[in-house]
């Protein structure tokens, strides 16, 4: 994982250290007790955009709920995808300061936090709760490292869905179809932009809404097995495909808003539903969004799984995990974690977070058209994991392959871009 800047740590640890003196609380302060008589959970996360925020709320009145005087610091970093959340959280727990508790992603990014021996083995509570047979088995199996449990998931978001605004394609004539290609979307966007409007809405000010587009690209290119095979190096990010999608890349990027860099993926999305663009590639969390800003499903916007994916479940995970050493709030930590796994409380907040409840017990009747159509995809489709997301890969490859996409997005050389994706497959997987 790169390095946090000098800033960063140095306000993370004076926030840390106002925190301390504020509340009174030292970060070796014995588990489970807290000053003044109240019982006090800190989380953090990156859920800061309307719907984000929403969504949280409804973990942090279902953990009040459960734990009569709970007081709850939410100690979001906003930022979507959550580098800057994670860089925070990196010099907290370098300072020995750990939240009660952080969001985070399973699988590689799990893998990496449990290397480091900052999250704590929570086996015990899944097997006493018996978990694992409420979840689907690739869920349930994300979550471990080592055939140990280390997080539990809160819900399934998919990574590669195109939002599109059927007023603007009908202008310009365009239908998009998941069982086209890339080919067939850049012909479309291409119409869209003769009939007068520009054809993409990104927003890469984090640049995770970038690495997220081309992750969606590469995979059609690839289809699901090379993808996976990136990973384990039997495959490479120097093949024809990758290339080819690369190539396609630099073209959609041509085709969109040309302040991408200047704003937020949630700014982008809206954009869209407001006709400013035809296309806006996200992951759903966008539907959050969208409906947290009032828009109309079928009306303001519509979905396709992004063209040649679909087959293809691009799955982020979102869960939480708590600090294997100086926590400060352990039996409001294990609330939370208990809270996190209620399939009502799955279900509340998925209904406004866009994503599908984890816990196969969950009640998904009542969730949105789209939300029904994405659990019948993850229960069928290939499920594959995000890279953008550092779900595919250790945090370290997630950070180099984000800083490749940076660095593309300015010079357009795929040469520089394979070169050190390759080196990185050689020495960081
Ligand atoms: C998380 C989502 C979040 C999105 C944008 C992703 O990494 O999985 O929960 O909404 O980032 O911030």
């Amino acid at each position: 994982m790169r390095a946090p800047n000098k800033l960063t740590i140095s306000l993370a640890v004076a926030a840390t250290a106002s925190l301390i003196a504020v509340t009174g609380c030292s970060a070796n302060q014995p588990t489970g007790t807290t000053s003044g008589g109240t019982d006090k959970l800190e989380i953090t996360s990156w859920w800061t955009s309307g719907s984000e925020a929403e969504a949280l709320n409804v973990l942090i009145d279902g953990v009040k709920a459960s734990k009569s005087g709970l007081s709850v610091d939410n100690a979001a970093v906003s930022g979507g995808g959550g580098a800057n959340a994670r860089q925070a959280l990196a010099a907290r727990l370098q300072a020995g300061s750990p939240p009660d508790a952080w969001q985070l992603h399973p699988a590689g990014q799990l893998k990496s936090y449990v290397d480091g021996g900052q999250v704590a083995d929570l086996t015990e509570l899944w097997t006493q709760n018996n978990w694992a047979s409420q979840l689907p088995k690739d869920v349930a199996e994300a979550q471990q490292v080592d055939g140990k449990y280390y997080t539990v998931p809160i819900g399934v978001h998919r990574g590669n869905v195109l939002w599109t605004n059927p007023a603007v394609l009908s202008k310009a004539g365009v239908t998009i179809n998941a069982t086209g290609d890339v080919d067939e979307l850049i012909t479309g966007l291409k119409k869209v932009e003769a009939a007068g409007v520009t054809p993409v809405c990104l927003g890469d000010k984090d640049v995770f809404a970038s690495a997220e587009l081309l992750e969606s690209i590469i995979m059609s290119r690839t289809g699901a097995d090379n993808w996976k095979k990136l990973f384990t190096n039997e495959y490479s990010f120097d093949a024809p495909e990758v290339k080819q999608a690369l190539e396609d890349y630099k073209t959609i990027l041509s085709l969109s808003n040309k302040d991408h860099s200047a704003i937020t993926w949630d700014e982008a999305v809206k954009k869209m539903a407001d006709g400013t663009c035809a296309v806006s590639l996200m992951g759903d969390w966008a539907y959050g969004e969208l409906i947290n800003a009032k828009k109309q499903p079928g009306t303001d916007f519509a979905w396709v799984t992004f063209p040649g994916n679909e087959d293809i479940f691009d799955y982020v995970g979102d869960g939480f995990s708590i600090p294997a050493k100086n926590i400060p709030h352990a039996d409001a930590a294990n609330a939370w974690l208990k809270t996190l796994m209620d399939p009502k409380v799955q279900t509340e907040f998925a209904a406004k977070k866009g994503s599908i409840p984890a816990m196969t017990t969950a009640d998904i009747s009542k969730l949105s058209e789209y939300q029904q159509e994405a659990a019948k995809s993850f229960a069928k489709a290939k499920i594959v994991s995000s890279l953008a997301h550092g779900q595919v890969s250790t945090a370290e490859f997630a950070q180099t392959y984000a800083d490749a996409v940076s660095t593309f997005n300015g010079s357009g050389n795929v040469d520089a871009f394979t070169a050190s994706m390759t080196q990185a497959q050689k020495t960081q997987l």
